[in-house]
């Protein structure tokens, strides 16, 4: 009886969540995996830290890299977004509102590396609509993925369900959201954080 229960359960587990897996931790060691670091970011006027050379997303994604030894690439827009704030709201405000794909410039093999951390800012609890257009260029099938996040105070705020869901096939490790004007304006603590993050994710 039990094992039946136990395949039923398997069974509407995988009609219901053929997405990507969400295994939280992992036993194994990560040294040994090629990595590609792959985020979206934008520097210019932003929330809480007047106008900046480098993006916050950027700056986790650039300390990552360092860490993990990886390869970066960075998710930007054909057309590039405005540096004003408010005009960027303006713009970001559609693009959510159409479900836009913006074109982005260039594209890397992710199908090469077995481990991709994923970062983005978060643009009210959903991903930047170009990190979509860059996820559905893609096959994600039994690659890791990781996210990270800036914020001003929404944290990740979904957005790794919302990467799971596009990702599909792949197997999602949990991710870190750090307030972005933490990661611009005190780096030495920022990076602690990194490392101790990536320590639990055995790199
Ligand atoms: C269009 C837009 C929407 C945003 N929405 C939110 C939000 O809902 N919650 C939040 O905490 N921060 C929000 N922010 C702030 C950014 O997440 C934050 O400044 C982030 O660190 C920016 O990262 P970046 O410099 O890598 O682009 C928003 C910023 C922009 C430009």
């Amino acid at each position: 009886m039990k094992k039946l229960f136990s395949i039923i359960c398997a069974v509407i587990l995988c009609l219901t969540g053929c997405t990507a897996q969400t295994n939280k931790t992992t036993k194994k060691n990560m040294n040994d995996k090629k990595v590609l670091v792959a985020y979206f970011s934008r520097a210019d006027e932003n929330y809480n830290v007047g106008t900046i050379t480098k993006g916050n997303t950027q700056i986790l994604a650039e300390m990552i890299g360092e860490e993990t030894k990886a390869a970066t690439f960075h998710i930007e827009t054909v057309k590039p977004y405005p540096a004003n704030y408010m005009q960027c709201i303006d713009v970001a405000k559609k693009e959510k509102y159409d479900n836009a794909r913006p074109e982005i410039n260039g594209d890397v093999k992710v199908e090469e590396y077995d481990v991709i951390f994923i970062g983005m800012p978060n643009w009210w609890g959903e991903m930047p609509m170009a990190v979509y257009t860059f996820v559905e260029k893609h096959n994600w099938q039994g690659k890791t993925i990781i996210p990270f996040a800036t914020h001003e105070g929404s944290g990740m705020g979904g957005m790794d369900k919302h990467l799971a869901k596009a990702c599909k096939g792949s197997n999602m490790l949990d991710g870190i959201a750090i307030q972005g004007s933490v990661a611009q304006n005190q780096q030495a603590e920022t990076k602690k954080k990194i490392t101790s993050w990536l320590k639990t994710l055995k790199f």
